[in-house]
């Protein structure tokens, strides 16, 4: 489940995980102005959502409105017309007066008016709260009392906006020096259904009673306004006053009363699903009374709440992306998502509500999201170097021809990693004392003792390369070590890799450097004995090394590869190795040589097999050696073989020994003239030579005026 990479990180992360759910608490308890905004529309628009409420009973509104004005006149109307008017409303439950008159009028009006709602007996009339003194609580302006005699109650009409001034919630129960004063949509709804509204704390906050209906406060006693989707009736005020709408119109409603004319000023700005829309006084009242008739709405989940579930989330988030396989952590972030919609309804269902995007989402996807970027770049980088550890050097070693560049090779890859990851490699093959010296740090040697052949890790907090890694390196005699230096702390994974890479690099170069000087001593060998040979037989001195030079020159005309020429540059040199088992006398013979003799001579080749038999030499080079006296057509020595059956070497030494021996100066004759060796090679081509090695002799060493004897003019051909 852990993601091996984080071995030796797990408390990091833990810490890490930690930090999330502090953040998630704090952005849950309390969001950033733009989270905050969005939520509060996000509330909106899910309020809007919701099932309309049925209420018990029906709101309608009688406004006076521009036209209204237009006909009776500005306002403030003389206050007669509102005696009318309730006189008109007689058939109503309550009429909430949605109307200021903080002070006296006309005495005759005032009286009128006081009478009238006398007579109704269930008017709810508007007070108005000036805010307090400094910290005191907000007095109400003195009510006019010649009107006030007369109401059956009055209430708060004040609203406040919330933060970012759209009007979402009314305030039930105002504090006012002494007590509470209802709100006038309140004082409207409890003289309609004649209860007295109470408030009492409940396990999950505080609750206003009105009867059997209970509505959720939230900490500042405020409950939201749940807006209709289908606006109220309203009548105009014009129309009732003069008699145009039927009474029965109003039996048994709550109607409110007010102006909603641009001029009057009263005007707020009310949420419209996810947008705003403006509002009147009147209506938002209407819209009030009609929330606390429904029983209320989602109250906001307290901030301790919102902390603890943006905590849990963000702490999730960071757990599933940190720790969980990437599959797993997608679904189970996804999962979390879908958890977490299902939550809010829950949460709706039972009358709360959780700000999505504070509490869980902000901070879930936000630690989510660093986790992910966290986890993929340290894994991403762990991986580079694994796949340069395990696969690049095989990558390396298969995509290298020259064995020589490999090591050249792996230093230029760990000189990447020493760029990127800051790890170096101070320096291969150090003996114990060095090590010893280089790290000076206390403890080294119980470490490496007790480590055995393990890495050690040393921790140096004081200097500049804190960590160092001392890795043996597997030798026969007395154990060397590999030193790693690094400055930051890394996982002890990737230090192993770069660790890999750099005992490779060492092996290769030991390996390179044996082979070097095995191959070298092979060669001073072989040249000891070529040294012998022409000690034993002065005559023919330095044959030997020019029939080498001429095989490797015919060789590489002929299109050999450098491996190859190596072989052959052996062959050339030891071809006639087989006379030193020749007896001197044999050898140096002047004058005639006896059919035993000239036997000894033939087995040559043979001789110098078996001396060289023990010694490991390039096939090709035993090749050459074995079959420098057999002939194209079959009739050399000493197997007889034919054709292409002789080694492509054998048959170029052969070419190469003949024509040294004719062009050499003997004692006992000149060297021939170059033409004339070229002309015995070109007739004895098919029968003693390669055709395809002569070719190339011709080519390369014939004089420029030579041409094949048998292309020649017939006039030359004669005078030869
Ligand atoms: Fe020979």
């Amino acid at each position: 489940m852990i993601p091996k990479a984080w071995r030796g990180r797990r408390s990091g992360f833990s810490l890490l995980v930690l930090a999330a759910g502090l953040l998630g608490a704090l952005l849950g308890a309390s969001p950033p102005a733009p989270v905050r905004d969005l939520d509060r529309r996000a509330f909106d628009l899910r309020l809007s959502l919701l099932p309309e409420v049925p209420v018990p009973l029906e709101v309608v509104l009688v406004l006076a409105r521009e036209e209204t004005l237009a006909r009776m006149g500005r306002w403030p109307w003389p206050r007669r017309y509102h005696a009318a008017l309730l006189d008109r409303l007689g058939e109503a439950r309550t009429v909430v007066l949605d109307i200021l008159f903080p002070e006296g009028g006309d005495p005759e009006d005032d009286a009128l008016l006081a009478r009238a709602a006398a007579r109704h007996g269930r008017v709810v009339a508007a007070i108005h709260l000036a805010p307090g003194q400094g910290k005191a609580p907000p007095r109400i302006l003195p009510p006019y009392d010649a009107l006030f005699r007369g109401v059956a109650d009055v209430g708060v009409t004040n609203v406040e906006a919330d933060e970012d001034g759209v009007f979402r919630y009314a305030v039930p129960l105002w504090p006012v020096a002494g007590g509470v004063a209802p709100s006038l949509s309140l004082a409207g709804v409890s003289l309609a259904l004649g209860l007295k509204p109470e408030v009492e704390e409940s396990p999950r906050g505080l609750i206003l009673r009105l009867g059997k209906a209970r509505l959720d406060l939230d900490g500042d006693r405020r409950v939201w306004v749940r807006f209709s989707r289908v606006p109220p009736r309203v009548f105009e005020y014009g129309d009732v006053l003069e008699g145009k709408v039927p009474p029965e119109a109003f039996r048994d409603r709550i109607v409110v009363v007010g102006v909603a004319a641009a001029g009057a000023g009263d005007v707020v700005t009310a949420p419209n699903g996810g947008g705003v829309r403006s509002l009147f006084g009147a209506q938002f009242n209407g819209e009030t009374i009609r929330t606390l008739l429904g029983g209320g709405t989602p109250r906001w989940i307290p901030p301790w709440a919102a902390a603890l579930l943006g905590a849990l989330v963000a702490s999730l988030g960071a757990v599933l992306a940190l720790f969980a396989r990437p599959l797993w952590a997608a679904l189970g972030f996804g999962g979390l998502v879908v958890l977490l919609l299902g939550g809010e309804q829950a949460l709706l269902a039972s009358g709360l509500w959780a700000a999505p995007l504070a509490g869980p989402l902000t901070p879930g996807v936000l630690t989510f999201g660093t986790g992910l970027y966290l986890r993929f770049r340290v894994l991403h980088g762990e991986e580079r170097t694994h796949r340069l550890s395990v696969f690049g050097i095989l990558d390396l070693v298969r995509e290298t021809r020259d064995p020589k560049e490999i090591p050249e090779r792996l230093a230029s890859v760990l000189a990447e990693i020493r760029a990127q990851d800051g790890i170096e490699v101070e320096s291969p093959g150090l003996s114990f004392r060095e090590v010893f010296e280089r790290t000076r740090a206390l403890g080294v040697e119980e470490a490496l003792e007790g480590a055995g052949k393990e890495a050690v890790v040393l921790e140096t907090p004081r200097d500049p390369w804190r960590f160092r890694m001392i890795v043996p390196l597997p030798e026969e005699e007395e154990t060397r070590y590999l030193l790693l230096r690094w400055r930051r702390s890394l996982p002890l994974e990737q230090v192993r890799s770069v660790a890999a890479l750099a005992v490779a690099a060492d092996w290769f170069a030991r390996a390179l450097t044996e082979a070097k000087k095995q191959k070298e001593t092979l060669y001073q060998t072989v040249a000891a004995m070529v040294e012998a040979i022409d000690a034993k037989d002065p005559v023919t001195a330095g044959h030997s090394r020019r029939v080498c030079d001429l095989s490797v020159e015919l060789a590489r005309h002929l299109g050999a590869d450098e491996r190859t020429l190596e072989e052959i540059t052996f062959g050339g040199i030891i071809h006639d190795v087989g006379k030193l088992g020749i007896p001197d006398a044999v050898l140096g013979k002047q004058g005639k040589l006896t059919d035993e003799e000239f036997a000894l001579i033939r087995s040559h080749p043979s001789v110098g097999e078996r001396i060289l038999a023990p010694v490991s030499l390039p096939e090709v080079a035993k090749q050459a050696m074995a079959e420098h006296h057999e002939k194209w057509n079959g009739r050399g020595y000493p197997r007889g073989l034919k054709g292409t059956e002789i080694s492509l070497a054998g048959r170029i030494v052969a070419v190469a020994d003949v024509y040294d021996a004719l062009a050499s100066d003997r004692p006992y004759k000149k060297g021939w003239p170059l033409a004339e060796v070229c002309d015995l090679l070109y007739k004895q081509s098919r029968e003693d030579f390669d055709p395809d090695v002569v070719q190339a002799f011709w080519e390369m060493k014939a004089p420029e005026d030579w041409v094949p004897p048998d292309r020649r003019p017939p006039t030359e051909n004669a005078s030869s």
